[in-house]
């Protein structure tokens, strides 16, 4: 069902809606790597469309009115816009706290300390690997490792608070050791060990990259264990360690419901619920037709999956429903073509035999690296094509 329109009647009465609180802006979906785990849209080279400067800090200024008080800069790569500097500081002056999500590539001193003129708040830096090579096959640049090492030095230098994400799979899920010693190493104050989230290129390559039971084990023992060590030192560094749900048995309350709280503006002004949402049946409004209170408490794709009234059973008669929200929708349709069947990651959906199945073959052996389908313009327009 497609439908930009207004709200309809039977959703006058939904209750009250709070405000977004954190916006993401996807500056572009230009990228110069090509993880295969990228969040990005599969057709991402269908949309080249960006909004300019001016349309960007509207936006900003029209989700602060409504309440919106943190910023995240993100892509594709946000490097890639000569205007990043700009768009931070505008987005400080209106009092946003700010977060730059960056691979590393295109940052070097003098951005950084234009950066923190426009007073950005934070940066994170994302790695592939703990080692050059792994590191930079995943990334598709012989000079990525290099130039995320520097640039962690030259940000914690800057004294910006440093996060630093790494995206684990099986390829690298084993080295957990050697990357928590590696961000202790660039004095990180924070570490994201994030597992991989089955959607977007991350799903295409599923098969390839989702680890076993025992190796996220292992993963979560380690971490345990230096989490342990830390603490007995007073060490600053916090540990954060994020598992896939696709190993739990309960799924996520996803985006802490939809529309609840965040707000995603892709490059040409689509607003999104969410990252993934892109890919659902249903047409979400742009912001350069639309105001955004409009969109937020009005448009239908907002209203699509707030309060309950969409669900099917199990999700409608569950009392787990205000916790999980059914889980996530993209995750939903992805894996049964209908966005408002409960997520299959709960056992007690119809489809959880599917959760199993992908479970049960991670335990096989999977080709190597190489074999991944890379997140890139050229693979896009063959996806588009198909
Ligand atoms: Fe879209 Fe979960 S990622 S609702």
């Amino acid at each position: 069902m497609n439908n930009v329109g207004s709200v309809s009647a039977d959703m006058q009465d939904r209750p009250e809606q709070g405000p977004p609180l954190w916006l993401l802006a996807e500056l572009t979906y230009r990228c110069p790597l090509q993880c295969p785990y990228c969040s990005n849209p599969l057709e991402f080279a269908e949309h080249k469309q960006e909004l300019t400067t001016a349309q960007w800090i509207d936006v900003f200024s029209q989700a602060r009115a409504l309440g919106a008080a943190q910023l995240g800069f993100s892509g594709g790569e946000p490097l890639v816009r000569d205007d990043l500097a700009e768009l931070i500081g505008a987005a400080r002056d209106m009092g946003y706290y700010t977060n730059l999500i960056t691979s590393g590539m295109g940052l070097n001193q003098a951005r950084i300390d234009q950066f923190l003129d426009a007073g950005l708040d934070h940066i994170q830096i994302s790695f592939q690997a703990s080692d050059g090579e792994v590191n930079n096959m995943l990334a598709g640049s012989r000079k990525a490792f290099d130039q995320k090492l520097a640039m962690a030095r030259a940000v914690k230098a800057a004294g910006y608070p440093m996060v630093l994400n790494f995206v684990t799979h099986r390829h690298n899920i084993d080295q957990i050791e050697k990357i928590i010693e590696l961000c202790l190493a660039l004095e990180a104050d924070f570490v994201e060990l994030a597992t991989c989230q089955y959607y977007g290129w991350a799903h295409l390559n599923r098969a390839g990259l989702l680890p076993t039971k025992a190796q996220l084990d292992h993963a979560e023992a380690v971490t345990n264990r230096y989490r342990a060590k830390l603490a007995a030192e007073d060490h600053p560094c916090k540990l954060i360690l994020v598992m896939p749900d696709y190993y739990e048995d309960r799924p996520k309350g996803c985006m802490n419901g939809w529309g609840n709280i965040f707000l995603t503006i892709t490059p040409d002004g689509t607003a999104l619920p969410c990252h993934s949402a892109r890919q659902l049946p249903v047409a979400f409004p742009n912001v350069s037709e639309h105001s955004l209170s409009h969109i937020w408490y009005d448009s239908f794709g907002f209203n699509r999956y707030r309060g309950d009234d969409w669900m099917q059973e199990p999700c409608r008669s569950c009392p787990e429903k205000e916790k999980d929200f059914g889980g996530c929708r993209c995750q939903a349709y992805m894996l049964t073509g209908d966005a408002t069947q409960a997520d299959p990651v709960c056992s007690k959906s119809p489809h959880h035999h599917q959760i199993l199945a992908a479970r049960a073959e991670a335990d096989l052996p999977q080709p190597p690296i190489e074999a991944l389908t890379f997140r890139n313009e050229r693979t896009s327009r063959i996806i588009c094509k198909s």
